[in-house]
């Protein structure tokens, strides 16, 4: 069913063949909602057992120099259930971890593969390997940004609440790649977004001065607060993250302290709106960032979050690489 469709296609001239997913601010707006409608589709044939055999004979190259379950799982068994392969690349354990270049890397791996996914440090090693590669790459974590979950996040806002635009989404905690890649995609989709972190721990000025260029569009609010819970008031959604994220390990103790009044705990909550739905991408460390009453509550979408991180990712992966 989904072989012939237009949004497959490129007939409607918004064709995303070929390109790649560094940023969710590579895509329009036209094109997220067209990642949400193929994700709708293959989530719904997929437990109706319609198989969708629409990248046979497609590998995917998967290179982590950080640790993953959502993501190395998600993106391994996506690629398999849509009649392709993917390959798990640990960085250490190919020639890139001895030296090898990452333009050389890029231009041997496009030779073999037909996309490349990575998850990295620095955001410029994504941009290096998107520069040398003639597949597309797909970013799947930067220190900077992550846009396969932000894209998730969202697609499961639409799932429960149907209309994006002129919700109010709040963030506590880190200014980090996900609070940067919520802001991109709020901005984008006309939600409004407040973010409430210690002094020191702001997002980027130049990720907020992007998203608020997309968001003069869409008439999206981006505030950066200190109080939690002038964020959290009468929020749609509460969205809370790690306080100290892959390769900040020795800062822990230090945001331990610093973050302690950044919790989502039940009192928080009670300033959202009563039915808000709570976001954390995971992995989530409970008892700091969240409380276990709130992750393990009944307006807790964090699973489906996790879910659809397979669903969106099979869309764009197919947006990309049919
Ligand atoms: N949310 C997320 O990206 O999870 P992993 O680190 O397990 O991939
Ligand atoms: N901010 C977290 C997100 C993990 C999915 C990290 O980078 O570790």
């Amino acid at each position: 069913m989904l072989k012939n469709d237009p949004l497959l296609t490129d007939d409607l001239g918004l064709g995303m063949r070929g390109r790649d997913l560094l940023c969710v601010r590579d895509l329009s707006v036209v094109e997220i909602y067209r990642v949400f409608e193929v994700a709708a589709l293959l989530k719904r044939e997929h437990k109706q057992g319609i198989p969708h055999n629409l990248l046979v004979g497609k590998s995917l190259g998967m290179i982590f120099r950080k640790s993953s379950t959502r993501t190395r799982v998600s993106f391994e068994v996506g690629i398999w259930q849509l009649g392709g392969h993917g390959l798990h690349l640990n960085a250490g354990d190919i020639q890139l971890g001895r030296g090898e270049t990452v333009g050389d890397t890029a231009e041997v791996l496009s030779r073999y593969l037909d996309g490349i996914m990575i998850r990295t440090f620095g955001h410029e090693e994504v941009i290096e390997l998107a520069k040398h590669a003639s597949v597309p790459v797909i970013n799947g974590l930067t220190d900077l940004f992550h846009p396969c979950q932000a894209l998730a996040d969202m697609f499961t806002a639409y799932e429960k609440r149907g209309e994006l635009s002129g919700l109010k989404l709040a963030f506590i905690g880190d200014g980090n790649n996900m609070a940067n890649s919520l802001l991109c995609i709020c901005a984008k989709l006309g939600v409004d977004m407040s973010l409430a972190c210690p002094a020191g721990y702001e997002p980027p000025q130049s990720v907020v001065e992007l998203a608020k260029s997309d968001a003069a569009l869409t008439g999206a609010k981006l505030r950066i607060v200190r109080d939690p819970m002038e964020a959290a008031q009468d929020a749609d959604i509460v969205y809370t993250d790690v306080w100290a994220s892959m390769g900040q390990e020795q800062e822990k103790a230090e945001r331990e302290k610093n973050f302690a009044k950044y919790q989502v705990n039940g009192e928080l909550m009670a300033a959202a709106k009563p039915d808000a739905l709570v976001m954390h991408c995971l992995p989530a460390h409970r008892g700091e960032e969240i409380t276990d009453d709130v992750i393990d509550g009944r307006n807790s979408v964090v699973f489906d979050e996790a879910e659809n991180r397979l669903h969106v990712q099979k869309a764009i992966m197919l947006l990309l690489m049919a």
